[in-house]
């Protein structure tokens, strides 16, 4: 349906996380008129959930270079180097300007400074972390203030359907589906010359997942249906601990930090035999794919699905102090990590791929950009390192209000004069059509939510943690069948339909590019390929229109 209202703006900002808030702030402190639209409450995404911290070389010796160094190693040989080195020179910078923006992180009692600890796959403790195992919660609650402090306007409730474009093809502003604010309610827009993609991640692609309700690839869908290229979606990294709550267990599950097994908790089979040792130099602080990987081969070996995490040597007052959300979690549960090993099993968690940007995270779609976990920046590679997501935002939305501020001031002393936020002379339209309920097309129809469940065991399924061609196929087989036929009755245009249709898409793109990747990489576990091929796979695989798409 046409926009029944719309918004002007310098920048429109989609996604209230780390990448999404941090974007809005700095280009706002440029002078930019802000929008900042998001799909739930401001604090919704992913961020709030974060638990181990920050990753940034700021201990006694520790480097940017050894943070360079610890990433490229779990890239497994398919970060850019670049990006990589752009994440972690300005990672000491961007934490200091995240406290100066108000978040409080947790200190050594002995020094006064900031506490750091280690997790999977560093060699140095750089990890910052706030209220023990609440980092995000802090982060997010920072930025959230920092932007109600602003006064920078947002509009909640309002989910992301599709990109505007002017006649020259340069992003224009977004459409939006928005339920329950008001004047803006309904279908309305957004326009604006610079818009910023930062909707998090797609962990709800599968059954079980770390991730809220709200990841579900909206952006990646988008970004498809607007031609913009993206990136290394096979590269789903699955957590090696997440409490496990049986075979069955769906939607979001709570995590038991990597920083746990930094802080000295041991993995232990059913028998108490410690089995990631010999198997990585790091040990249970080996990469997590590698630790995912053990667990998983572990457990197939003893015919049981998961292992145990041990930390019942840290004792009540450690786990009341430095781990209280994991604590509380597990007893919410029934277990109690102070008296017994914690059930733990691989879970999706986040994805390496998405959007693929340059360093000043533009995509391949002018005036679009993004950052944040639906960003493909290329500092993850195969594999993303620990705490380097919350960072990721961090400073490519800074890199992005850089950007943002210069194509302002181009756009006000350009020759054609455009005054910021004209959109363009000639009318914005969406690139390409968000899903319709009449159009069962590979560009995405919009599907029932009963769809949703069936998606989700699909993927987990055929492309979880152990992936096959056999698996993979299936899986693209039963995707497929789910696309609905010209005689199937619409689904009705709502939330719940545009999500699952967001879901089906990225699906099918992951699957399809998860079995033409004929090898093991970083978090991509191939069955039948069982090795790692720099001949013919040191390359990433890049796809620009959704499966069956114009
Ligand atoms: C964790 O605390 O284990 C999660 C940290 C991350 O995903 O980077």
């Amino acid at each position: 349906p046409p926009p029944g209202w719309s918004l002007e703006a310098d920048v429109v900002v989609v996604g209230s996380g780390v990448a999404g808030l941090t974007a809005a702030l700095r280009c706002a402190a440029h002078g930019a008129r802000t929008v900042v639209v998001t799909k739930a409450r401001l604090d919704a995404g992913s961020t709030r959930w974060a638990q181990g911290g920050i990753a940034a070389a700021l201990g006694e010796g520790d480097t940017p270079g050894q943070h360079l160094d610890d990433t490229l190693e779990a890239g497994a040989g398919l970060c850019d180097e670049a990006a990589v080195r752009t994440l972690v020179t300005e990672a000491p910078g961007a934490v200091r300007r995240l406290i100066a923006s108000g978040a409080r992180f947790d200190t050594s009692a002995a020094t006064g400074r900031i506490a750091l600890t280690r997790e999977g796959g560093h060699h140095r403790d750089r990890i910052v972390h706030a209220g023990g195992d609440a980092t995000g919660a802090e982060v997010s609650r920072a930025l959230v203030e920092a932007v109600r402090e602003q006064s920078i306007r947002t509009v909640e409730n309002a989910l992301v359907l599709d990109l505007l474009t002017d006649a020259e093809g340069r992003a224009a502003g977004v459409t939006l589906h928005v339920m329950g604010e008001g004047r803006h309610d309904g279908v309305g827009a957004v326009r604006a010359p610079a818009v910023v993609l930062a909707t998090g991640g797609m962990g709800q692609v599968f059954a079980a997942t770390t991730n809220p309700a709200v990841s579900t690839g909206d952006g990646v869908a988008l970004a498809l249906r607007a031609g913009a290229e993206v990136s290394d979606l096979e590269f789903v990294q699955f957590h090696p601990t997440v409490l496990y709550l049986g075979p069955d267990a769906e939607g979001q599950q709570p995590l038991i930090s990597e920083a746990v097994r930094g802080e000295g908790a041991h993995l232990v089979d059913a028998a108490g035999v410690r089995f990631m040792q010999g198997a990585h130099p790091l040990a249970e602080l080996a990469p997590r794919d590698i630790v995912a990987k053990g667990i998983t081969r572990r457990a197939a070996e003893q015919g049981t699905d998961h292992m145990y995490l041990d930390g019942r040597h840290f004792g009540a007052p450690m786990w009341e102090s430095r781990f209280p959300t994991i604590l509380a979690a597990c007893r919410a549960h029934g277990i109690d990590p102070v008296t017994d090993p914690v059930p733990v099993a691989p879970a999706a968690h986040y994805a390496s791929g998405g959007i693929r940007t340059d360093l000043a995270g533009r995509t391949t779609v002018p005036g679009l950009y993004a950052c944040g976990e639906t960003a493909c920046t290329g500092v993850h590679g195969a594999n993303r390192l620990a705490s380097n997501s919350l960072l990721e935002g961090l400073v490519f939305a800074e890199q992005i209000a850089e950007r943002v501020a210069g194509q302002i001031a181009e756009r006000a002393s350009g020759p054609a004069g455009a005054a910021p936020g004209r959109a363009s002379s000639r009318a914005a339209e969406p690139r390409s059509a968000a899903p319709s309920a009449g159009g069962p097309s590979g560009r995405g129809a919009l599907l029932p939510p009963t769809a949703r469940a069936e998606i989700q065991r699909t993927m987990s399924r055929g492309a979880g943690v152990l992936r096959s061609a056999r698996s993979l196929t299936e899986a693209a087989e039963r995707l497929a069948a789910l696309t609905p036929s010209p005689d199937d009755k619409p689904a009705e245009p709502g939330v719940d339909t545009w999500e699952t249709a967001n879901l089906h898409l990225v699906a099918q793109v992951l699957v399809a590019t998860a079995l033409r990747r004929e090898e093991t990489r970083g978090c991509h576990w191939r069955e039948d390929h069982p090795d790692r091929d720099d001949t013919a796979w040191r390359r990433h695989l890049v796809v620009s229109t959704p499966p069956g798409g114009h």
